[in-house]
């Protein structure tokens, strides 16, 4: 079964193939970091713009590459929500006008279930019962995962999301957007433990995270250091990367001691100190860990495609994380 998957919630304009839920044929992702860098965030309009422009080139090229034609494509699934509202209702249209045409069954699905079931795109990926941490640039929620469809909400961040600190922090010290990435090149080699930022909730036993604190205590810094913060950039971001890494861990160990089993994702998860330091704390504590592989971490079509398949191979798999038919919609503040 061919599935096509279309992502644009936000500033990626990305289709993907992926056969049978697990092998993915292509992967195109249109990034329009280049478009929004002189802003340092995504500017909403000029994203949509870019998705109108780019949407039907970049499903072009995914079945290109993948050596399928539309006629062999079997279902279509989309990212329903959350997202821009803009930037959503341009590749949810863009599905629908492709079931109408094809006449092939569409499914509407969430975001952040996409984020996860990316692990389900690798070849060994964990059973249920799991816990996924799903760290981006707008979200920063663990949930227990029991299966497709089904899953609760165990924490989330009450501010800032993870990725928002990292690029808010790269905007401080006057590194390029999008942030993280740049966070971590500029810590590389340097001490974690130079300078104390605050961990947000690390007191507190409940699952939720806070980063606007820490934000604010860089900028506090940046202030009384003056001109020679510049001297030690590299130990202001493995400081900075490292306080938000201690957050992340702290939280996701505690969630996970039930299940056992954590899956990371989302475009944090690309962060190599995040990804070292919960291998080890998992191995600690006995949890198994299961890292989305980088090409999955941030958006991209083919999470969206694997997870359509397995709404679009059952029977109708009645659950509040999608929707069927040609009557979805775009649902910019989907919460579940
Ligand atoms: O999942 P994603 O592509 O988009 C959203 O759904 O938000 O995540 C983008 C976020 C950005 O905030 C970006 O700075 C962050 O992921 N990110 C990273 C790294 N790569 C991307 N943060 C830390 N380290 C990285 N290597
Ligand atoms: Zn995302």
């Amino acid at each position: 079964m061919f599935v096509l998957g279309i992502e644009t919630s936000c500033d990626e304009t990305a289709v993907a193939v992926v056969k049978d839920g697990r092998e993915v044929l292509s992967n195109v992702v249109f990034s329009q970091v280049q478009e929004h860098a002189p802003f340092k965030g995504v500017v909403p309009e000029i994203a949509s713009r870019n998705h109108l422009r780019k949407i039907v080139p970049v499903c072009d090229e995914a079945l290109r590459k993948a050596g399928i034609s539309l006629a062999q494509v079997d279902g279509i699934a989309v990212t329903m929500g959350p997202g821009l509202i803009g930037s959503l209702l341009v590749g949810v249209q863009f599905a629908k006008a492709l079931s109408f045409a094809l006449s092939k069954p569409i499914v509407g699905v969430h975001h952040l279930e996409a984020h996860w079931f990316a692990i389900f795109l690798t070849p060994a990926p964990p059973s249920f019962p799991f816990v996924a941490l799903v760290a981006s640039g707008g979200h920063t929620h663990l949930y227990e995962v029991r299966a497709v469809g089904d899953a609760t909400l165990l924490g989330q961040t009450l501010d800032d999301a993870a990725g928002e600190a990292f690029d808010k922090a790269a905007s401080l010290l006057s590194l390029p957007y999008p942030g993280g990435v740049h966070i971590q090149k500029t810590a590389q080699g340097h001490n974690p433990n130079a300078i104390r930022f605050p961990r947000g909730m690390s007191k507190s036993d409940s699952l939720n995270f806070s980063f606007s604190g820490m934000k604010t205590a860089l900028k506090r810094y940046l202030q009384e250091q003056g001109e020679t913060a510049q001297e030690k950039l590299g130990e202001i971001a493995a400081s900075f990367q490292e306080a938000i890494v201690d957050c992340l861990v702290e939280k996701a160990i505690s969630a996970a001691k039930g299940t056992k089993k954590l899956v990371l994702a989302g475009g944090v998860a690309a962060n190599q100190r995040l990804r070292e330091r919960l291998a080890l704390a998992c191995k600690n504590a006995g949890i198994e860990f299961f890292p989305v592989p980088l090409e999955f971490c941030t958006d991209n079509g083919a999470m969206v495609a694997g997870l359509g398949y397995h709404y679009l191979s059952c029977e109708m798999r009645p659950s509040k994380w999608c929707k069927y038919g040609l009557d979805i919609d775009a649902m910019d503040g989907w919460v579940v």
